[in-house]
């Protein structure tokens, strides 16, 4: 694998002193040791990967330290979602203390979101907050949990309750790490990425209408090209609005209150990765728009489609529910952390490319719509 710097692209979150770089490009696990060395304060790091990621990139993560004169220590966690529980936060946070760490010790979070969010907390708790970078390994971290500064674990209560708002100091994100991602995993963080070009960028959407075979091949050009446009787009949304409190950074949850409780529905479970659900859920926000006269029924088909040609679920009975799920499915969408005062609040496109806020969404055409579904 060759690697050159030339092919790595940079970009900054613009955030005053909370700034960071993401590096984006293949080979940058083998060059990781370089790229963090100079924002360290004391040349020690603790390594938080998972169990299914550390025989793949581990060796190379930590020869690239070695390189450039880091001391280090690995946690290797249980791969999955159960991982990210008030026990394993618990455990991890012994651990590493357990490493000897002072307050210039730098996290690195090397794995999916998992690990980055996990890893991103216990970062902004021990020792009352350290420094830490994300090497995110999946296409839906590289796209999306990696960059903007949430970090949560999961309660009995609900997913990510508990968390901080917390950036990292870099996003390492290297696009070689995709090639022992499985397909499935691939087309769940490929959803999120088509979401950017759904809520903002028509050209993006069309550039991946055309060339989404060259990203599913990983070819490094357009690979490169489509973490690029997603961070850019991320990184302008949380610059203007980190910690949410604002209509803007909400647009990224666009296709997600249907897609939570389609999660909810199906347990939160491996039946349906997040990604999938945010797919179906961008599937139906347009077919709901488009049923209240919101954006033109060809758009909603185009989107379809779309989704369809990458595998992605578009139908309810794709995910085995069917219009008769609709009370528990809207049921679900009240408890949605974005619903204010009991009413259900929706992002919905006016066209491709463009999408914006409905609070008190019409709960009686919503129900008639899922319920229409055979
Ligand atoms: N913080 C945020 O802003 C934010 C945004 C979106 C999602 N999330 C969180 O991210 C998590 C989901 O992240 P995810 O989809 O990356 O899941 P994940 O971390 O569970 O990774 C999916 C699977 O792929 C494996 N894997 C990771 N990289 C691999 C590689 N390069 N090759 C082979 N296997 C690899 C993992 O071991 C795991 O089994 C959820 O907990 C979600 O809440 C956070
Ligand atoms: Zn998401």
């Amino acid at each position: 694998m060759t690697t050159t710097a030339a092919t790595t692209q940079r970009l900054t979150v613009e955030l005053a002193e909370r700034s960071y770089d993401i590096l984006v490009g293949p080979g940058l696990v083998a060059r990781a040791g370089a790229q963090i060395a100079p924002l360290m304060r004391r040349h020690q790091a603790v390594v938080v990967t998972d169990e299914i990621v550390a025989p793949h990139y581990l060796a190379a993560l930590e020869a690239s330290l070695d390189a450039a004169g880091i001391s280090h220590h690995a946690i290797v966690l249980p791969p999955g979602e159960a991982t990210k529980d008030l026990a394993h936060f618990g455990r991890l946070i012994d651990d590493i203390l357990a490493c000897g760490i002072e307050r210039g010790t730098m996290l690195v979070a090397l794995g999916g979101g998992v690990v980055g969010d996990i890893t991103g907390f216990a970062a902004a708790t021990v020792l009352r907050g350290i420094d830490f970078v994300q090497i995110p390994t999946t296409l839906l971290a590289q796209v999306d949990s990696s960059v903007g500064g949430k970090t949560a674990i999961n309660t009995p209560t609900g997913k990510n309750l508990v968390g901080a708002f917390y950036q990292p100091r870099l996003v390492l994100i290297d696009t070689d790490t995709l090639a022992t991602l499985p397909r499935r995993e691939l087309g769940a963080g490929y959803a999120e990425t088509v979401k950017y070009g759904l809520i903002a960028d028509p050209d993006f959407f069309a550039w991946l209408d055309a060339e989404n075979r060259a990203v599913y091949e990983l070819d490094t050009t357009a690979l490169t090209r489509a973490v690029m446009t997603s961070c850019r787009m991320k990184a302008r949304i949380v610059a203007a609005d980190e910690r949410e409190t604002g209509d803007e950074r909400a647009l990224l949850n666009f296709g997600h209150t249907f897609g939570h409780a389609l999660e909810a529905e199906t347990g939160f479970s491996d039946a349906l990765l997040h990604g999938e659900a945010v797919a179906l859920g961008m599937a139906l926000a347009f077919d709901f728009a488009a049923r209240l006269g919101l954006v033109d029924a060809a758009e909603a088909r185009r989107v379809r489609d779309h989704l369809d040609a990458a595998e992605l679920p578009t139908d309810l009975g794709d995910v085995g529910l069917s219009g008769k799920d609709a009370d528990r499915l809207i049921a679900h969408m009240g408890k949605d952390k974005k619903v204010r005062d009991g009413r259900i609040t929706l992002i919905l496109p006016r066209r491709i490319g463009e999408v914006f806020v409905m609070r008190d969404a019409p709960a009686e055409d919503l129900h008639a719509f899922l319920a229409a579904h055979a």
